[in-house]
């Protein structure tokens, strides 16, 4: 057969034979592109298996999604089920490939391996936060910045800020006082109320007089949507009416409140005021001659460092305040002993404002602090990325670029450094010998490491400090639910029913 008899019926196309021919193509077209989505999904399988190898974790992997469902609604049922199927174990959302850690030793390898890991908190943070937010510093540039903002906790630093904590606490406990009066038989939940005290305790000791009331309602009512797009894995362009897009707008708000306030405690040390707030303090460290560390810092700078702060503490710090009122609430022989410890330090004086000195002589309501943060961690994880391959044990390598979790819920519940793990008893710290005391490697509250939590002095005194000055002040009374007892994930571990209280002044005779 010759070559020009073998083409001829490719030209040859009669009117008849057209649709034909475009049902041929279109059957070709839908075949081809069905062969590649089964390629491409096949190779998604593959290399979801390739990265497990022998962890544990689903077989397969949901196609493209993965657990996505999981991580919109997580609960802390499903974290434990998935710690609990290993000391490392696999999943994938939206293919970025996850290995979760759940033992102390795991969990501490990951926090202090920086040359292989680094955090990369959730997925919103970044557009939230800005991507020039010092919080995303890495190696040295990390380390020397973060040097520089050591200094705004200092002892002399968290002395200041202390006075101005013990005065908001107060000014919000009359509040809730007064409220609980207009209705003295129903019980509230303190869920929003504890979330505005800490709010307003932030902003007063970052910004001081530098802030105005009706700036600091603003952040504090925005603030609400930051809170709601801290999921691990959030819908990702920022469009309009998304949580993402919500939260950049109150990212912008409390900015620009922020840069004000920046700008205010400048020209207020220039003119020689005292230092009122961490502002001031960090202004006039600044302009310290013997000051080794000097720059300039502009006003969005300093906004910036301020704006990272409230990112990281208002939701750990409501966490720990609720479940601090609600540990006390259910446990009256503990609040017995808080009291009586207020008692011999205030020695009847009771409008007393805390003070750092006062608060070295209560260990048992420090004990009470560190304990109910053990029992409830306000962080149960944060999430970190594997910026090159990461041989985190013999058998197993975590491939670059995945994201792996220490978790710290499993080191603060190690039933064989604290025993009866769920129980709250803050005895357990009162003992220099006993096991947790002596096993301080496991108390992950913090974390470890580089990027260990730089306010952890600042946030343990406030919430002792609030929970000292309400034990003085006034009674409560927790309504126990049947979701008291049941944990809310919202970036950090909530009671489901928000901790429903009733106050009432306390009497003394
Ligand atoms: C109960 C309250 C708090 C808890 C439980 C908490 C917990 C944590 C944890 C677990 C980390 C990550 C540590 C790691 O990766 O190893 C962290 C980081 C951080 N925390 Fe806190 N935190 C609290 C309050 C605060 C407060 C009050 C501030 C500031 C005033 C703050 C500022 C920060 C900052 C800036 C980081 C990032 C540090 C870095 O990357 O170098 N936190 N915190």
């Amino acid at each position: 057969m010759s070559a020009s008899t073998n083409h001829a019926p490719l030209y040859n196309v009669s009117a008849t034979s057209i649709p034909s021919l475009l049902h041929d193509k279109y059957s070709s077209w839908l075949y081809t592109f069905f062969l590649v989505l089964l390629s491409l999904l096949a190779l998604e399988q593959a290399v979801y298996r390739y990265k497990k190898r022998h962890l544990p974790g689903d077989t397969w992997t949901i196609p493209v999604i993965g657990r996505f469902a999981d991580s919109m609604h997580p609960t802390l049922e499903g974290y434990k089920k998935q710690w609990d199927s290993g000391a490392l174990s696999a999943i994938s959302v939206f293919n970025i490939f996850i290995v979760m850690a759940s033992t102390n030793e795991y969990a501490r390898k990951i926090l202090n391996s920086p040359s292989y890991a680094e955090p990369c908190l959730v997925h919103s943070a970044k557009q939230v936060l800005r991507p020039d937010n010092w919080v995303f510093l890495t190696g040295k540039s990390h380390i020397d910045y973060r040097k520089g903002l050591n200094l705004l906790f200092t002892r002399k630093a968290l002395g200041i800020y202390i006075a101005i904590q013990d005065t908001i606490a107060r000014k919000h406990f009359r509040m809730w006082l007064d409220e609980a009066a207009k209705d003295p038989v129903t019980p509230k939940p303190i869920m929003m109320t504890a979330r505005a005290m800490n709010m307003d305790t932030s902003l007063r000791v970052f910004c001081g007089p530098h802030i105005s009331e009706t700036a600091a309602r603003d952040i504090n009512e925005k603030y609400w949507f930051i809170t709601q797009s801290l999921e691990l894995v959030n819908f990702p362009l920022a469009l309009p009416g998304t949580k993402i897009y919500k939260a950049i707008q109150a990212r912008k708000v409390a900015m620009h409140w922020l840069e004000l306030a920046a700008h205010k405690s400048k020209i207020a040390m220039a003119n020689g005021s005292e230092p009122e707030c961490m502002l001031d303090e960090w202004v006039q460290l600044l302009s310290d001659p013997s000051y080794k560390g000097k720059r300039e810092f502009s006003d969005l700078e300093m906004a910036m460092v301020l704006f990272s702060f409230l990112f990281a503490s208002q939701d750990a710090m409501s966490s720990g305040l609720i479940y601090g009122f609600q540990h006390l609430a259910d446990h009256p022989d503990v609040l017995a002993k808080v009291r009586e410890e207020q008692e011999r330090v205030r020695q009847g004086d009771y409008e007393k404002p805390m003070t750092l000195e006062m608060l070295e002589q209560m260990p048992y309501l420090q004990a009470v602090v560190k304990e109910s943060m053990r029992v409830k961690p306000p962080v149960t994880m944060v999430p970190y990325r594997a910026t090159k391959a990461f041989p985190i044990t013999n058998s197993y390598t975590v491939p670059a670029n995945s994201m792996v979790i220490p978790s710290f819920y499993n080191s603060l519940h190690d039933p064989a450094v604290y025993p009866e793990p769920d129980a709250f008893k803050p005895e357990r710290w009162l003992d220099p010998e006993g096991l947790a005391t002596q096993n301080p490697k496991n108390y992950l509250v913090f974390g470890s490491g580089p990027h260990r939590c730089i306010g952890l002095e600042y946030a343990s005194m406030n919430i002792a400090m609030v929970l000292a000055t309400a034990s003085v002040m006034f009674d409560w009374e927790h309504d126990i639910t049947s979701q008291s007892n049941q944990v809310e994930i919202i970036a950090t571990l909530f009671p489901k029913d928000g901790c429903r209280l009733k106050l009432t002044p306390r009497v003394r005779n």
